[in-house]
């Protein structure tokens, strides 16, 4: 079942007529300010949590520890429910409700799962949402929050997608990132639109984008094509994606020239981007190969490293996807890649409490000291 077209179409001509950059400029800042590039036909259907339009920031300390000029992060991880994915669940729950549908859903790793069920909490719709088995605890607990009934599948993720797709066939519901998926592709596209404005409607050199399904990737294409196409900027960005090495089929294809061999079971700490039969990988690994970018693939041990040089440079916690983006920013700062003049933007894309277990012992013991001046002294090697 599908519910609408492979891929949405706009009258460019039209939006380019009608919208403009300032009039962008004046709306409330969400992902809603771009209305006209998103696949709605009415705005009453808008399931609103106002994500979007999270901070851009500039990363002197990471840029300076790295050896780099200017290092942006799109910080995603302030997001409604603390990942990019409210972005995609925002627009294809508010299409559910434009469709009536009697019920939404998504196969998830994690992230997805809280995102549709956060937009179905507050469309009022039943949600349920297929995992894979061993997810870590918080960020199942971070959906079922929100009413949602999970049904985790005894099997990886590319198992829990094909039996969502079953139902949603059998029940008709609305599958965000099955049935739904082409407007569950438009979300993340004001990522792009995002990055240019706040760079007062540039392009960056380069975007370093944590992969799964690859979808975000495409996304982000799609959405720098079209302000292209706007006229509202000009010039490519080459996008770089990175996965972790134990699910990394997008990353070996563009390491062999090959086409993409999907892996069967996933090895990584990185379980939102676990994903071993990338839905769109070979279409993200066109766009990677088309825009000269790379793709990456770091250990687990480099992504906790990532997490921590992350947090301890910036001031930002980030889950283990944020850690394989950063772990890729470094390995290609280190080999020389990624050139010093370079203008690059990392997409920190979930937050890191919500899977705070992957730290655990990782860190210097916290003293223990009775409340008493000279007791902390003593025990913070203070005293002369
Ligand atoms: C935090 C995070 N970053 C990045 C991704 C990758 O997204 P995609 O599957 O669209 O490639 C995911 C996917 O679940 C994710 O949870």
């Amino acid at each position: 079942m599908c519910f609408g077209p492979i891929d949405v179409q706009y009258d460019y001509a039209a939006i380019k007529r009608d919208l403009t950059k300032e009039k962008i400029a004046r709306r409330k800042p969400n992902l809603w300010r771009y209305i006209e590039l998103l696949p709605l036909d009415d705005k009453k259907n808008i399931v609103d949590l106002q994500p979007g339009f999270t901070p851009l920031k500039k990363a002197g300390n990471l840029a300076r520890e790295l050896g780099l000029k200017v290092i942006y992060l799109k910080d995603d991880t302030v997001n409604p429910s603390y990942s990019f994915k409210d972005r995609p669940a925002a627009v294809a729950v508010s299409k559910a409700r434009e469709f009536n549908l009697s019920a939404v859903g998504c196969a998830s790793t994690g992230n997805l799962a809280g995102a549709t069920a956060a937009h179905a909490a507050k469309a009022a719709l039943p949600c349920y949402i297929f995992i894979p088995k061993d997810l870590e605890e918080s960020k199942v607990l971070s959906s079922e929050v929100y009413g949602a009934q999970l049904v985790e599948v005894d099997g990886t993720y590319d198992d829990a997608n094909r039996v969502a797709n079953l139902m949603a066939n059998k029940y008709k519901w609305g599958i965000v990132n099955i049935n739904l998926r082409p407007y569950y592709t438009e979300g993340s596209k004001t990522l792009a639109y995002e990055i240019s404005e706040q760079l007062g409607w540039s392009l960056p050199d380069r975007i370093i984008i944590p992969m799964g399904s690859g979808a975000l990737l495409c996304s982000i294409h799609k959405g720098l094509g079209e302000i292209n196409l706007l006229g509202w900027v000009k010039g490519k960005v080459k996008l770089c994606g990175s996965q972790p090495i134990g699910c990394a089929p997008i990353a070996k294809a563009y390491e062999s020239g090959g086409d993409i061999i999907p892996v069967e079971t996933p090895a990584s700490l990185v379980r939102s981007l676990a994903i071993g039969d990338p839905a769109s990988g070979a279409e993200a690994l066109k766009y990677i190969r088309e825009t000269g970018g790379f793709a990456d693939a770091p250990d687990d041990k480099e992504v906790i490293e990532g997490q921590k040089l992350l947090a301890r440079t910036e001031g930002i916690f980030a889950e283990p996807a944020g850690g394989v983006a950063i772990a890729t920013l470094k390995r290609k700062a280190e080999s020389g890649e990624i050139g010093n003049g370079e203008t690059v933007v990392v997409l920190i894309t979930g937050n890191g409490l919500k899977t705070p277990e992957v730290l655990y012992g990782q860190f210097r013991k916290k003293v223990r000291t009775r409340a008493v001046l000279e007791d902390v002294e003593k025990k913070l090697k203070l005293q002369d």
